[in-house]
């Protein structure tokens, strides 16, 4: 417990000397601040999510860590800085050069970082991220959600993107009730996570082909952990940050409401778009459908789904349920 503490304490101190670096240091403000500012954030969002940035130093961090005290165990736990290879009594700092996007719990307190290079051709990953620690789980972890969780009971909906700037930008667009999953595939307890909050979740993945394997993929997760789940998409190579910049947050809002669909359309869609009057790709398609239906744990849930299925597909719905329960034996 002791343990977890510091590594609290010193992921906490870390995000506040990135906050510093950023608001007041010459190469913050150039290099990072303005680049924050150039992807259209503003103070109000970048205090919120207490964005930082991290100097293109090797051990900025770690000398100002020893300065406080810091034990250096406690530093290397939470990841923020490296032992290095050749010489396993020296470190150093993990993120450089990096804006850096604090990870909370759904307390508020920090657990891990998110870091974006800011380099157009960087060799190094776009994102750096914490790695495992006894505080940052990262499968258990929605970010976003610490300051969505009110918006998200209010609204009676979250909205799921992929990405950091994603709930950064729909954040500050007046959408609140939006949280990331950080590019992973969904997991189950991020889940039972937004399933204490609310029962419905609108996926808004990006607008590519990645996007739609991991909406698919999502849609149904979501499903077996008994949420009701629509989907939004977005034209190919956008994503839900680059389209609410794009249009402006009232035409975005007004996609949303447009363009959102229950599950069986969006994926009636998808598979039956190549061959609308193919028999064989329209049973294909009708499979794709029943296999996300027997997802659902409610049966009466279920039972609607089927009906609907019927109507959409224009298939009798004793056959349908026929086809169905083959199915599910089939998988059992
Ligand atoms: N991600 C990651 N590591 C990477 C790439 C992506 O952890 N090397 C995660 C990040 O959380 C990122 C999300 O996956 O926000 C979505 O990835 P992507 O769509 O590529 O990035 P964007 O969030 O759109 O970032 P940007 O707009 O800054 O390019
Ligand atoms: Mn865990
Ligand atoms: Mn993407
Ligand atoms: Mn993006
Ligand atoms: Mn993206």
């Amino acid at each position: 417990q002791n343990e977890k503490d510091s590594q609290f304490i010193v992921s906490n101190w870390a995000k506040d000397h990135y906050q510093k670096l950023l608001h007041e240091t010459e190469e913050g403000e150039s290099i990072g601040l303005s680049y924050l500012m150039q992807r259209g954030l503003n103070q109000t969002t970048i205090k919120t999510f207490e964005l930082g940035y991290s100097l293109d130093q090797w051990d900025d961090l770690l000398k100002a860590a020893q300065k406080q005290g810091f034990e250096a165990k406690y530093l290397e736990k939470t990841g923020l800085t490296i032992v290095r290879e050749d010489d396993p009594n020296r470190r150093y700092d993990r993120f450089r050069g990096r804006v850096m996007f604090p990870i909370h719990n759904v307390s508020g307190r920090v657990i891990g970082f998110g870091a974006r290079t800011l380099k157009a051709n960087d060799k190094t990953a776009k994102y750096l991220n914490s790695p495992e620690s006894d505080i940052y789980h990262k499968s258990d972890v929605l970010y976003g959600l610490f300051q969505a969780r009110q918006a998200i009971r209010t609204e009676e909906v979250c909205y799921l993107v992929e990405g950091y700037l994603d709930v950064l930008s729909l954040h500050q667009g007046g959408i609140k009730n939006v949280v990331a999953s950080s590019g992973t595939s969904l997991t189950e307890s991020q889940i039972r996570l937004i399933g204490r909050y609310t029962d419905n979740v609108t996926v808004l993945y990006d607008g590519d082909a990645a996007g739609i394997r991991a909406s698919l993929r999502g849609i149904d997760m979501l499903l077996e952990g008994a949420l009701n789940v629509r989907v939004v998409l977005f034209p190919d190579g956008d994503d839900p940050d680059s389209y609410i910049r794009k249009v402006g947050d009232q035409r975005f809002k007004d996609y949303l409401e447009k363009n959102s669909q229950d599950f069986i359309s969006f994926k009636t869609r998808l598979v039956s778009q190549e061959a609308a009057h193919d028999p064989v790709k329209k049973a294909e398609a009708i499979r794709e459908v029943l296999q996300s239906i027997a997802k659902v744990p409610d049966p009466i849930k279920r039972q609607v789904f089927l009906q609907q299925t019927s109507t959409t597909f224009g298939i009798d719905e004793q056959v349908l349920i026929t086809e169905y329960n083959k199915l599910v034996k089939k998988d059992s």
